[in-house]
């Protein structure tokens, strides 16, 4: 059992450090993610159509929302455990939410990670990562299965 535990251990170590050295050799590191998240909400911020939603549901949190994306970013990419929250549920009941805006929210980050980022592997790392979480937030939020269940479609 103790080297069960310790192998897992070991080879999650592993997993880790593979993660690290793959991110490090495209210029995403530690650092790299705090100043992407950074500048990225200090532009939200002045954003005219994300601005006052996040403002809405921030005013005075902005300094827990901060560290927390960092952990998510870090969490992702070095895929060290740092973020444990759900954020779908964090999206819900949020007032002025919109579909449209996930297109407003990606175009933003493009450009922040454009302009921070000279290595276009990083470039491609963030945007695929960040396409495919915005796709899942989409579908919870604005999608309902029962939609698409055709056993429930009324024939007429
Ligand atoms: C229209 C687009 C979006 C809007 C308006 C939005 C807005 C927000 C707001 C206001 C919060 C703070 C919630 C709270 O603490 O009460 C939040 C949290 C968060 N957002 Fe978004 N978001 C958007 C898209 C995204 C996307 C595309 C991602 C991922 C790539 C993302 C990842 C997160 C995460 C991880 C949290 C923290 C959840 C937690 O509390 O654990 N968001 N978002």
């Amino acid at each position: 059992m103790q080297d069960e535990l310790q192998a897992r251990a070991a080879h999650l170590d592993g997993i880790r450090a593979r993660a690290e050295a793959e991110m490090q050799a495209i210029g995403i590191t530690q650092p790299a993610i705090d100043r992407l998240v950074e500048t990225f909400y200090s532009r939200i911020r002045s954003h005219d159509t994300l601005g006052p939603v996040f403002e809405a549901r921030l005013a005075g949190r902005w300094d827990e929302h901060l560290p927390k994306m960092k952990r998510f970013w870090s969490s992702i990419a070095f895929k060290n455990g740092a973020y444990g929250g759900k954020p779908v549920q964090a999206h819900l009941g949020m007032d002025g939410m919109q579909e449209t805006l996930f297109a407003d929210w990606l175009q933003l980050f493009g450009k922040t990670v454009g302009d921070l980022f000279p290595d276009e592997r990083a470039r491609a790392w963030y945007m695929q990562t960040a396409e495919r979480i915005a796709r899942s937030l989409i579908l919870s939020l604005f999608y309902n299965p029962a939609m698409d269940d055709t056993s429930l479609k009324i024939s007429r």
